[in-house]
């Protein structure tokens, strides 16, 4: 995770960022504090911190600083300038944090965890409004692993974690409509059990939730339907505000990269 020091709204590049709807900074740093201590204190999970820097605001979506798979970190090659200049930041703080640092050729743009999920033994990615679609056959070659591109169809869901969650290996949240037929029928064929979420649900960024075993952190004021879905399979929810956040077009699941 990467403490929001520096986060603002300074430019925008996605439908929900917009100049006129500045980021309270008092509100968002203690929002992140919130989801920092639940995740350390509460669910006991072990968070590494990458040190805030001035004029990349957001830097503290470490979901999209790339993939880390055991020892190996495929640094994102990001879409937007804006983005681009928290590439060489990364790349240091992998490198002294002892990971081995790879890179896709530049001409595919790869936005990390933002767009590579893991269900099932299998990387999930979305592609179009980021990510390249041929990044994925670079993916598959480096891991050694079936990698799946399922193509992104609404540019509010902009990132695959916008619109999609393993919750375990047989339960994932999705907003069907974000994806177009073919991806629809990918991912009915790879989960099991994936619950569709409403499209008022999905613009309040559920789907971009982060499961801690059977602990799921997610934006609060979801429908009571979905909760009840969700308790019924056994999971214990931590709704959090990060209102702050959603301005820049992120929630929880943003927030962080797991690596392991
Ligand atoms: N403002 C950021 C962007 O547009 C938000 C990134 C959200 N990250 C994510 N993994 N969905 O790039």
């Amino acid at each position: 995770m990467c403490r929001p020091t520096y986060y603002t709204i300074a430019y925008e590049i996605n439908p929900w960022m917009s100049l006129k709807r500045q980021a309270n900074h008092r509100r968002a740093l203690m929002q992140w504090t919130r989801l920092h201590e639940l995740l350390t204190r509460r669910l006991k999970a072990r968070v590494k911190l990458l040190t805030p820097k001035p004029g990349v605001p957001d830097l503290v979506f470490t979901a999209n600083a790339g993939l880390a798979v055991g020892r190996t970190f495929i640094r994102s090659n990001f879409r937007h300038p804006q983005r681009q200049r928290e590439e060489p930041h990364i790349e240091r703080h992998v490198k002294r944090s002892g990971f081995r640092l790879v890179t896709l050729p530049r001409r595919y743009r790869f936005e990390g965890e933002g767009d590579a999920l893991w269900m099932n033994g299998a990387l999930l990615f979305g592609f179009r409004f980021r990510s390249d679609a041929p990044a994925h056959e670079e993916l598959a070659r480096l891991l050694h692993t079936q990698v799946l591109p399922v193509e992104l169809a609404d540019r509010r869901f902009y990132h695959l974690d916008t619109c999609f969650a393993p919750l375990d290996d047989r339960a994932a949240l999705w907003f069907p409509k974000a994806f177009d037929r073919y991806g629809r029928k990918v991912i009915e064929g790879l989960v099991e059990d994936p619950i569709s979420v409403s499209e008022a649900d999905a613009k309040r960024f559920v789907c971009n939730a982060i499961a801690v075993g059977r602990s799921i952190v997610l934006q609060e004021g979801s429908s009571s339907t979905l909760r009840r879905q969700l308790m019924r399979r056994g999971f214990r929810l931590y709704p959090l505000d990060l209102s702050e956040f959603l301005k820049a077009g992120g929630s929880a699941k943003c927030l962080v990269l797991r690596i392991f």
